[in-house]
């Protein structure tokens, strides 16, 4: 193997694709998505959305992988040893730390939601409320401070163990059977929100989509959506490519990554929608809306104990495997860059992001901010930079050896170039300005 030796790798396959999924699968599929669907109009938002994640996110996501297999390196090395004279690709790492610190800041919030609801679930505390008591219920806890900062606490506590853990007995172990066990809960749950009277509002709410609703901002907001939801444009996919093994098929890995993802925020969609307009809630009503939907669901199912149990705290470990991958972006650049030790690395990045945490739970403003710059600002930015990167800096011949080596096609490599030299980059540039009012 080439590249720093003692690197930490993944042993099978299943594991690459798993950890990978594991951290593309997360919040903002279950939790991000539906909200952002919901303040966006749905079947509309939902249409652009695919359309963003098979043009441009695919894309991305295989150039990520790419890089790191080649660099054998965190971001910031792989650009400096890939491209020693531009120093304007080092951004990447440079905004990649900054997003994973903004990103895990409010990520660790909604992952503290979750563990309080995961509590809640175990005591039966919310059987018996009705969609307005509900509703109040969420609004009332999420605007508190003790409880919020407590649990996000907890969560980055549990973060930080498994990223001192390393990558093998880490990451990988927990994702390979709890995540294909949520696809299955989320199946469960979308069967009974179906059958809710009313639902169909909900379907049609996300499945017809009504165009007048497109706009400059709906468009922006989508393609942030698919870069927060595949874990692009920051270098979480690159690290993790860079413990790929060189046997492995990275087109294949970046397809089954993307597909996994995108089915599991299309049913977390088809799972609330009908619940939420069964039950009058308002799609529009932001952060809180899946808090506020699914307890009503699992209020009128049998066996709804346990599968609101099963259901919180899969979304946890859903919500870890992602934090992980967070984390793992400044540990690696701690570490591979500033030579600190893995553990004292961890620490010092947890701890500082548990700060930035409490300034999200004491302000929505800080909240929003964070969520909104980093996927719709951060995110598409290093996007860019990375489509131009291997459309236009990388070799060729490098490009065409890390794809097909392994059973790759070269037809494909030609595509690829094309879309990462032209239609991905002025995409996102267009996207990015008409979303901020400029074109
Ligand atoms: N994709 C994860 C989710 O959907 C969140 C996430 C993890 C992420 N790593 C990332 C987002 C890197 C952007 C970049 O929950």
């Amino acid at each position: 193997m080439t590249g720093p030796s003692k690197r930490d790798g993944f042993s099978s396959k299943f594991g690459v694709i798993a950890a990978a999924a594991g951290s593309a699968v997360g919040l903002g599929n279950i939790w991000r998505f539906p909200y952002v669907a919901g303040e966006n109009g749905g079947g509309a938002f939902l249409l652009v959305y695919l359309l963003f994640i098979l043009s441009i996110g695919l894309p991305v996501m295989l150039s990520e992988l790419l890089i790191g297999r080649r660099a054998q390196k965190n971001v910031f090395g792989a650009f400096r040893s890939l491209a020693p004279n531009k120093p304007i690709f080092m951004a990447v790492g440079i905004m990649g730390v900054g997003a994973a610190f903004m990103i895990l800041s409010f990520y660790a919030v909604v992952a503290g939601w979750t563990l309080e609801y995961t509590y809640l679930a175990f005591g039966n505390s919310l059987s018996g409320m009705s969609a307005i008591e509900l509703s109040e219920f969420f609004k009332d806890f999420s605007g508190s401070t003790k409880g919020p900062i407590v649990w996000m606490t907890v969560f980055m506590i549990l973060t930080a163990g498994i990223v001192i853990g390393g990558v093998k007995n880490g990451i990988e172990k927990y994702t390979k059977v709890l995540m294909p066990l949520l696809l299955v809960i989320i199946i469960i749950l979308c069967v009974k929100s179906i059958s809710l009277g009313g639902a169909e509002a909900g379907l049609a709410f996300l499945f017809n989509p009504d165009f007048s609703k497109v706009t400059g901002s709906v468009i922006l907001e989508a393609l942030g959506q698919a870069f927060f939801s595949l874990s692009i444009g920051m270098g979480v996919i690159a690290t993790y490519g860079s413990y790929i093994q060189k046997k492995e098929n990275l087109l294949y890995t970046a397809v089954s990554v993307s597909f996994a993802d995108t089915i599991i925020a299309v049913l977390a969609g088809v799972a609330i929608f009908p619940a939420v307009f069964a039950f009058g809630i308002d799609p529009s009503s932001g952060p809180g809306l899946v808090f506020e939907t699914l307890p009503n669901v699992f209020n009128h199912m049998k066996g709804g104990y346990l599968f609101s149990v099963a259901f919180f705290i899969l979304l946890v470990i859903a919500a870890l495997t992602s934090s992980v991958s967070l984390l793992e972006v400044v540990v690696a650049y701690f570490t591979e860059e500033l030579k600190l030790k893995r553990k004292s690395a961890t620490l010092i990045a947890a701890a500082s992001i548990t700060c930035l945490g409490v300034l999200c739970v004491v302000s929505d403003k800080a909240f929003k901010l964070f969520d909104w710059t980093s996927s719709n600002i951060l995110l598409p930015l290093g996007g860019i930079l990375i489509a131009v990167f291997v459309g236009w800096i990388l070799q060729k011949t490098d490009v065409k050896d890390e794809l097909e080596a392994h059973g790759g096609k070269a037809y494909f490599v030609n595509v690829l170039i094309l879309v990462l030299k032209f239609v991905a980059p002025l995409a996102i540039g267009a996207v990015f300005l008409k979303g901020l009012g400029l074109l």
